[in-house]
């Protein structure tokens, strides 16, 4: 009997892995986080799945679930929305139940960063501008934010910043952000990136408060950062014409010029 976590994705049914999918209909127990997961995600389970949204229980009422699964011997399906490295709980959950000797796996999940950059059309690493994606959040009612991992200590960095569970702090996050990034730094809100009822919203340090609907309190990621703008970068040299690298020597003089993938491997 195994309890494996899996990340659900961030919204869209088919931004689930393959993985995910096959142990998900392999598994008579489901347990999911239902405030994020989507249901659709759900009709993976076998038909007389147990499926459980854990959207109301404590942790002691969730362990008891995957205990009494344990009992019977069943797999469990853990649910939780976009990649389970970030907020997602699982690690709370994990350290009790290798305090009870209960199997783990861990199947990751699209993280919704990368659902808003792709809702943006965006790399938010772009050469010149920004090399470094910072995951952040700010504090909140559940979550105090370990001394140092402020804002404006991120800030000081001038790397994209993907700052989650804080749209509804956005008077702070402006007021922390714009001393170091500028008033004209541009800022996209993306509501349910890949659900239907997906936003955007495009604007400014000094206009995004203005620009965004105040009934978006929640499931929302704030990006920051001059990559955001999509423009005014540098051209990587990976592809620059006079590049001399291993998979495009430039002369026979190159130190990768008898250099294949096999005497790559061979050296290994
Ligand atoms: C509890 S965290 C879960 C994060 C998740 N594990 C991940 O990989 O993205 C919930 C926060 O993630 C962000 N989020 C989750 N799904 C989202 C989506 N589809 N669109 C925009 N933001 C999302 C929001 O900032 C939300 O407040």
């Amino acid at each position: 009997m195994t309890v494996h976590f899996i990340g659900a994705g961030p919204g869209a049914p088919d931004l689930l892995t393959l993985r995910g999918r096959d142990l998900i209909a392999a598994c008579p127990v489901c347990l999911y986080a239902g405030s994020l997961v989507p249901e659709a995600v759900l009709a993976h389970c076998p038909p007389d799945a147990r499926i459980v949204n854990t959207a109301s229980m404590d942790l002691d009422a969730i362990i008891a679930e995957v205990k009494a699964a344990h009992a019977a011997g069943q797999d469990v399906a853990r649910l939780h929305s976009g990649d389970l490295s970030v907020w997602s709980a699982m690690g709370e959950q994990m350290r009790r139940l290798r305090a009870l000797d209960i199997p783990v796996s861990v199947t990751p999940g699209v993280p919704s960063f990368s659902a808003a950059a792709a809702a943006l059309g965006a790399e938010l690493t772009l050469p010149g501008l920004a090399q470094s994606v910072v995951l952040t959040r700010t504090p909140g009612r559940a979550s105090s934010m370990p001394e140092g991992e402020t804002l404006t200590n991120f800030a000081a960095t001038g790397a994209t910043l993907a700052i989650h569970l804080s749209v509804q702090n956005l008077t702070s996050v402006v007021a922390d952000l714009t001393p170091q990034y500028g008033a004209d730094c541009p800022v996209a809100v993306v509501y349910r990136a890949s659900w239907p009822d997906q936003q955007i919203i495009r604007s400014t340090l000094s206009g995004i408060e203005a620009a965004v609907d105040s009934g978006i309190s929640r499931t929302a990621l704030i990006l920051v950062g001059p990559a955001l703008a999509g423009e005014g970068f540098d051209e990587s040299c990976l592809y620059a014409a006079d590049y001399d690298r291993r998979y495009r020597p430039q002369s026979a003089e190159s130190p990768w010029a008898s250099w294949t993938p096999e005497s790559e491997q061979s050296h290994d």
